[in-house]
């Protein structure tokens, strides 16, 4: 079973400057005039860039991530696409990014750990997930479980290439077991799609999952093989 990798990165691991940028992600940026969201493409970028590169052990200056036309990102090396799985995420300055081969298709997702409401449950959580909320102890794991939930729904639209256009109040979350303080196993099944398998755990106040189109092994940190 495959074993993706991943990294994980903070905004002031993003280098100063534009030169770790190609030609075609600088139009990008140029196009992205909230700086707020120019800080979290560029946290995101370069997360992705220092795991595709160390998946495939090339510098991430070699690398762009360009979007395709659904908006999933894909590495390029010059006008070659680079054989790899790719998926990231940004939130409240944290990066997340997981690289594989080509298969299976990957999709992560890092959220804050922070309360959601009620009416928040209510709308996007199903009946199964909120019996498992009501389980956990009011504060900080209440608040975990919450949000790991919708970290795996994310990661699993973004699996199915097709993001919030899905309806994730039908992608029904199941945790196996363990408590998330390593990589704890969970299944997203669809009504009307194969279930994307994968994993999840807590990581400094943000809950990650890291999901496929099939199983895959527990992800490994990348941070070794940067720069090898
Ligand atoms: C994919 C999506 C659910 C992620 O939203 P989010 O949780 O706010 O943001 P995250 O940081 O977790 O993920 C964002 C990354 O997902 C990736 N992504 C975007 N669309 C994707 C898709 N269809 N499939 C897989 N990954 C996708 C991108 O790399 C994006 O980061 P970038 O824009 O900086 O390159 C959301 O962007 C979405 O639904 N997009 C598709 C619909 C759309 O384009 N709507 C436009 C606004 S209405």
């Amino acid at each position: 079973m495959t074993a993706p990798g991943y990294l994980v990165r903070s905004a002031a691991d993003v280098p100063a400057g534009d030169g770790w940028l190609g030609s075609r992600e600088r139009a990008v940026q140029g196009g992205l005039r909230l700086a707020v969201r120019r800080d979290a493409w560029r946290l995101g970028r370069w997360t992705a860039k220092s795991a595709v590169g160390a998946w495939l052990g090339i510098a991430p200056e070699e690398i762009e991530i360009l979007a395709a036309t659904d908006g999933a990102p894909e590495p390029w090396t010059g006008e070659e696409q680079l054989p790899v799985a790719l998926s990231l995420s940004h939130r409240a300055g944290l990066g997340l990014a997981v690289a594989g081969p080509r298969a299976p298709v990957l999709g992560c997702d890092v959220e804050l750990v922070e309360p959601r409401s009620p009416a928040f449950q209510r709308e996007w959580f199903a009946p199964a997930e909120r019996s498992l909320l009501a389980t956990a102890a009011a504060g900080q794991e209440a608040d975990l479980t919450a949000n790991l939930l919708w970290t795996a729904k994310e990661a699993a639209t973004k699996v199915r290439r097709g993001g919030l256009r899905l309806d994730v109040r039908r992608a029904l979350v199941e945790l196996g077991d363990g408590d998330g303080r390593t990589w704890s196993p969970l299944t997203i099944t669809w009504p009307d799609a194969a279930p994307a398998r994968g994993w999840w755990r807590a990581y400094d106040g943000h809950v990650l999952t890291i999901a496929g189109d099939r199983p895959i092994g527990a992800p490994r940190c990348l941070d070794a093989l940067v720069g090898a």
